[in-house]
């Protein structure tokens, strides 16, 4: 028989536990606190507008059911929005509740408790008319005909979530979606925060599936962890500072071990070998996680490489089809916007128009794809569309012979400026030290697991180092091994005149035209494959003016000398046109680990990725560099804090730098000793 005696009432009315000694929910700040920690921390309100058939929460602790009602309260808005607004489709999500609860209340002390929240009198009255008088029996609860059952199991957590049906092994037919892991906390219901609880939290998971947490103990963040979970503190809400919010992103039974990227404890320190947009991303964003940053850069100033533009646009690869590199690119354009405005409302500003960009049908197979875009409505109107000759010529505010795809929210941004200020707002948190003109040209690892970073006069140490070098650092030993290669572009800039001063957006067609930044234009650009020479050459940017008159005849009436200036950079490429953000893999041990992988690609592997320890590597932008960095730094972050990664486990693959080796390996490009079979 369930003991439901220890609760009683304070004087604001609110249930008190004089089992725990706790309260249930602090009143005083109304719902926000368990909103922010249990709904916010879940990203709740954004998961069920998308939609999904099924959603499935799992609570530990019911207590008074306010959990259960705020959340039931989000899928009605949600509902009653989409039955109003015409061009939202019809919601149909089943949303499954769980909720084990050892100690319930009785029906008379949980509609008591109720009266405190007016505001939910309907839903409460739904929930407390089914409630049982005898709360002893495990029971489904239904609401708004059956789209939503709540799962009451009245048992202690642990054997309650075991009594739990789920494909063991199978992380896609896991079961949880989110995780609201109540009950007081550990240090005053220490029994229930056991092992075996996070045992049955790593089964019952799907991939991705979130948790959030009252508790920011660190007893429970390292059994977070062992279950495979990220996990990062946040902000809670009111009296309370702190909670923990945590993605399921490291499932032990995936039988994909390779994906698996390597956990390691934060470190203090990190050494970065660039200067870029890359180096410049991933010092701010390791500052900002409370790392201390070195970065060794060869130029006598940042920004000297690929991200020393006059003018560079700011804008996704988007195919017609979402495929892998698109969706990647939407999540990494998306980011980078939001990510620069905020770089520029801190004070850090820097030249930049938000002006859109135009890709131009200049050629028939152009035309045929614009008129595919037109046709299907894969990607997002605001992210991308078809335009006609008028609307185009509109945007651009000069006459185009042709129309194309806008990108209303792309645009173009000053390189160089922009790396110099994410620097600044790196080294705001005091925690940066850029070391210039210092060309590392060895790193190595020394018997205690330390890097040497090795310069012509003077060699540093650093425990974790990050290879944010471009094309430009391809030759520096160990990065060697990976297939990167260098890539020439020169751009040229040209003064300015009436005609093109009207230029009102980003132009792309084979190369670009930029509107004016301080007078001054952009063209480009060109591609020598394998070049690492950054000198500018005349016929390179005579290249460039024949290309913009053969695609876009007569929009200027430019000619070679109105070039002002030309500069030639390296861009840094992958095979698969994809950066590569993570650890460095050991390429031999992948060989001989993930053998079998040639016979069959299927096979399951449960060891994690053997790595070159502490030495990650975030390059291979390409012509992109601008888009992805952001993103890319915010992975490189979670790799090195722990932290929940921004994509799930198949999209960060994608990015691994073992990627490569693991397709070979599935590709049968070795012989059985490990050696690359000779082309035939
Ligand atoms: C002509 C051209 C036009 C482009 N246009 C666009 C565009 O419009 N939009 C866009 O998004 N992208 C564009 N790109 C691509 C973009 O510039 C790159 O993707 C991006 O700048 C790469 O940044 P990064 O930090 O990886 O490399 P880089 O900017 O090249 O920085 C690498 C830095 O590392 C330093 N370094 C290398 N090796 C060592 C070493 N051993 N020791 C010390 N320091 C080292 C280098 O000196 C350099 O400062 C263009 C590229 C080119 C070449
Ligand atoms: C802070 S209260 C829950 C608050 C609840 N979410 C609400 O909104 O009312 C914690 C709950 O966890 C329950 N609990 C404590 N230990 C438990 C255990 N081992 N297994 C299941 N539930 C437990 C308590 O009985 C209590 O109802």
């Amino acid at each position: 028989m369930i003991d439901q005696t220890k609760v009683s009432f304070q004087h604001d009315g609110s249930p008190y536990s004089n089992r725990f000694n706790d309260i249930y929910f602090d009143i005083s700040q109304g719902t926000q606190q368990s909103e922010c920690v249990f709904i916010n921390g879940n990203n709740i309100t954004a998961r069920l507008a998308k939609g999904p058939k099924t959603f499935v929460i799992a609570e530990t602790g019911f207590g008074t059911g306010l959990n259960f009602l705020l959340t039931l309260n989000i899928l009605k808005k949600i509902w009653q929005k989409s039955a109003t607004d015409q061009s939202n489709p019809a919601i149909s999500t089943h949303l499954h509740f769980i909720s084990v609860e050892k100690y319930p209340l009785s029906k008379a002390q949980l509609a008591q408790s109720l009266k405190l929240f007016p505001q939910f009198s309907e839903l409460s009255q739904a929930l407390i008319s089914q409630y049982p008088e005898q709360p002893d029996q495990d029971i489904d609860l239904t609401f708004f005909q059956g789209a939503v059952t709540l799962s009451l199991i009245f048992k202690d957590a642990t054997q309650g979530l075991t009594s739990l049906l789920s494909h063991q092994n199978q992380p896609h037919s896991a079961l949880v979606d989110a995780w609201f892991l109540d009950g007081f906390a550990p240090a005053k219901n220490p029994d229930m925060w056991q092992p075996a609880l996070f045992q049955q939290i790593t089964r019952l998971s799907k991939e991705q599936a979130t948790l959030a947490t009252f508790t920011v103990s660190g007893q429970v963040r390292r059994q977070l962890v062992a279950a495979g979970f990220r996990v990062e503190k946040r902000p809670a809400f009111g009296k309370k500072n702190e909670m923990l919010h945590a993605i399921f992103q490291h499932n032990p039974h995936s039988g994909k071990g390779y994906q698996q990227r390597p956990m390691i404890a934060k470190p203090q320190h990190v050494s970065i070998i660039g200067g870029g947009i890359a180096a410049a991303c991933a010092a701010y964003a390791l500052t900002k996680a409370g790392v201390k940053v070195s970065v060794y850069c060869q130029d006598f100033s940042v920004a000297q490489g690929a991200s020393s533009n006059h003018i560079g646009a700011l804008y996704p690869l988007i195919h017609q089809q979402t495929d892998d590199i698109s969706l990647f690119y939407q999540q990494a354009f998306n980011y980078a916007c939001q990510y620069y405005k905020n770089i520029k409302a801190q004070g850090f500003d820097f030249d930049h128009d938000w002006c859109g960009l135009l890709e131009i049908s200049y050629k028939p197979a152009l035309t045929k794809r614009q008129q595919q875009f037109a046709n299907t409505s894969v990607w997002p109107k605001d992210l991308v569309h078809s335009v006609n000759k008028v609307q185009a010529s509109q945007l651009a505010n000069i006459a185009l012979d042709d129309g194309g795809l806008f990108f209303p929210n792309a645009g173009w941004l000053a390189p160089g400026q922009l790396v110099k200020q994410i620097f600044n707002a790196a080294q705001a948190t005091h925690r940066l030290k850029i070391e210039t003109g210092c060309h590392i040209d060895k790193i190595s690892q020394q018997a205690n697991g330390k890097w040497r970073l090795h310069s012509a006069t003077k060699d540093y140490t650093a425990s974790v180092v990050v290879y944010c070098g471009g094309a430009q650092g391809i030759p520096l030993n160990i990065i060697k091994q990976m297939p990167l290669s260098s890539v020439r572009g020169q751009v040229s800039n040209l003064a300015s005149n009436e005609k093109m001063a009207k230029l009102s957006t980003v132009i792309c067609h084979k190369g670009y035209v930029t509107p004016a930044n301080n007078n001054l234009h952009c063209i480009g650009a060109t591609f020598q494959k394998d070049s690492f020479d950054i000198t500018s050459k005349a016929e390179d940017d005579k290249f460039n003016l024949d290309m913009l008159n053969k695609c876009l005849p007569g929009i200027s009436s430019w000619q070679l000398t109105d070039i002002v200036s030309s500069k030639a950079r390296l861009r840094c490429m992958t095979p698969d046109h994809l950066p590569v953000v993570g650890a460095m893999p050991d390429i031999q041990a992948h060989k001989t680990q993930y053998a079998h992988l040639s016979k069959d690609k299927h096979w399951r592997y449960h060891e994690s990725t053997p790595v070159i320890d502490n030495l990650y590597l975030l390059t291979g932008l390409g012509a992109r560099g601008l888009c992805s960095a952001p993103l890319l730094a915010e992975i490189l972050s979670a790799d090195i804090c722990g932290t929940p990664y921004p994509l799930n486990n198949e999209q960060l693959f994608n990015l691994a730098p073992n990627r490569f080796i693991i397709r070979d390996i599935i590709r049968r490009k070795f012989d059985s000793s490990g050696t690359t079979k000779a082309a035939d």
